[in-house]
């Protein structure tokens, strides 16, 4: 990491503290923030204790060590703030690399709200000190309930955004409901709320939005079929489809940090074990290489034809998930889709199989119906539930079926987030100065994309040759052939 560099990532994590540590982001119109931290009454936040805070800043700081993309983007918008003013709500995954995100944010002028994108993701030594060093409305608790986590996903909405950021889609999805007036479709605390405002209000909250961001596959999926629909209100920005996102956090990121979620999980030996990886995307390549880099024997599982032959040339055994189900010892969803490991599943499962999952929501595997089948379920570690079934066979599933890398690890590495959350940041940054863009699902423009990637190799000290003239000629010409 270049000098510059080093300075700027100390800047991100620790600059900008406020004095007091009073939290100043203010949900005024949210009547929100009931501090279960000690902030006092009607202080805009709500996190598990602001005692963690000390925690959480030298945490935070030394992902920053690796962040330095983001640091250099953070000191361009202490100089120019670009965000100057702007009202952000964000639902994403409050890890140490986030709050070095807000930081970078905040240093561009932005107000910020932040909610969990996953209530099994946050960290809460992070969460406290977002709210105690740099005044944040955090709202977010690890192992928040169902209700808890759409509270605060109301609280983030109450924030009344003009630009938004979300992991999954549910910020927007909430957003674009309560405007469509589908209030069934809203979850209680959030419909109650949304029958409180009056239809004008209603309409304000949604016409205050500029924009929004979207950082993973299945949150861009949802919003592809919001467009397609013909139900979005305004643009998106699908990080996820940035190249210096996907092809990094996706595969590289997620790769190392399942196998963390798991092994932090488990303490098993993965080496001489069989692997099941159902999904050979982004995320579930890199998963399948760490898992086979540590000595296991990776099956892998697809419904798309191309993907199952790139498993089977990149050397991987591809079988459909009837045939892996009686073999594997540990099983990793990581589809994006619904119900992938089922009944007929489990029924064949060895005794002692581990099932967990890293696609975004906890739905890829069919827990009520593998509780329905289970005689007997109890926690026996940490993040590590054991269904009883009545032959007594015992399935161990992971942190409740929800991303295992969040639950049960810290998440993709600072160094890959630090690309994902450059894209973020330069996403609103182009939402707001891009002028008016059309609705619909737009990509972060190619040179974003290409300045990250050139900045990033620049931290690493990593050269790259340039095109001569000549090859420039060459390459534009078609008279040179055999
Ligand atoms: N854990 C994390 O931190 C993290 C990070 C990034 C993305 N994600 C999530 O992981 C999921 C996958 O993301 P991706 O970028 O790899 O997507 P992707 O579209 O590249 O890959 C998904 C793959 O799953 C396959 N698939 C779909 N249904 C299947 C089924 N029933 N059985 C087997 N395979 C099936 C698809 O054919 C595809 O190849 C998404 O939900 C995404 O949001 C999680």
């Amino acid at each position: 990491m270049t000098k510059e560099a080093q300075a700027g990532t100390q800047e991100m994590a620790s600059g900008q503290r406020e004095a007091g540590g009073q939290a100043t982001d203010n949900c005024a119109r949210a009547g929100a923030g009931t501090s279960r931290a000690g902030g006092g009454a009607g202080s805009a936040h709500d996190v598990r204790d602001l005692a963690l805070a000390g925690k959480g800043r030298l945490r935070t700081e030394w992902s920053a060590r690796n962040m330095p993309v983001l640091a250099r983007i953070g000191d361009r918008f202490e100089r120019e703030k670009p965000l100057a003013g702007k009202r952000v709500s964000a639902c994403l995954h409050v890890t140490t690399e986030t709050a070095n995100l807000v930081i970078a944010l905040r240093r561009g002028g932005a107000e910020i709200c932040l909610c969990a994108s996953n209530p099994l993701s946050t960290q809460d030594d992070v969460a406290a000190f977002l709210v105690q060093d740099h005044g944040v409305n955090v709202q977010a608790i690890k192992g928040e309930d169902h209700e808890t986590y759409y509270e605060h996903v109301r609280a983030a909405l109450a924030h009344g955004p003009e630009l938004t950021m979300d992991d999954g889609a549910d910020l927007v999805s909430a957003l674009h409901f309560l405007a469509l007036e589908r209030f069934d479709d809203l979850d209680p605390g959030i419909r109650r709320w949304a029958l409180e405002l009056s239809p004008e209000e209603r309409t304000a909250l949604v016409r205050r939005v500029v924009g929004s961001t979207e950082e993973t596959t299945t949150g861009v999926i949802r919003l592809r079929a919001m467009a397609e629909a013909g139900v979005l209100l305004f643009p998106v920005v699908a990080v996820n489809d940035s190249q210096t996102k996907h092809l990094f956090d996706n595969r590289y990121g997620t790769g190392q940090s399942t196998i963390d979620g798991i092994l932090r999980a488990t303490n098993v030996l993965l080496a001489g074990s069989t692997v099941v990886v159902a999904g050979y995307g982004w995320c579930g390549r890199g998963i399948a290489r760490r898992a086979a880099g540590a000595g296991a024997q990776v099956v892998v599982t697809e419904i798309d034809p191309l993907k199952a032959i790139e498993a089977v040339m990149d050397g991987y055994r591809v079988l459909p998930m009837a045939q892996a189900a009686p073999i594997g010892d540990v099983f990793v969803t990581v589809t994006g889709n619904l119900h992938v490991l089922r009944e007929e599943h489990f029924a064949a499962m060895k005794d002692g199989a581990i099932v967990c999952n890293s696609g975004h929501f906890n739905v890829e595997i069919d827990l009520e119906t593998l509780a329905r089948m289970a005689a007997a379920r109890r926690e026996v570690r940490d993040f590590v539930e054991e269904f009883r079934l009545p032959d007594d066979r015992r399935i161990f599933v992971l942190g409740d079926g929800r991303l295992i890398n969040l639950a049960a690890a810290e998440g993709h590495p600072a160094s890959v987030m630090d690309m994902s959350f450059a894209n973020q940041a330069l996403a609103l940054e182009y939402l707001v100065t891009a002028g008016e863009l059309p609705i619909g699902i737009h990509r972060v423009p190619k040179a974003i994309d290409a300045e990250i990637a050139r900045l990033k190799l620049a931290a690493m000290g990593v050269g790259v040759d340039v095109l001569t003239t000549e090859q420039q000629r060459y390459l534009a010409s078609w008279e040179q052939g055999t």
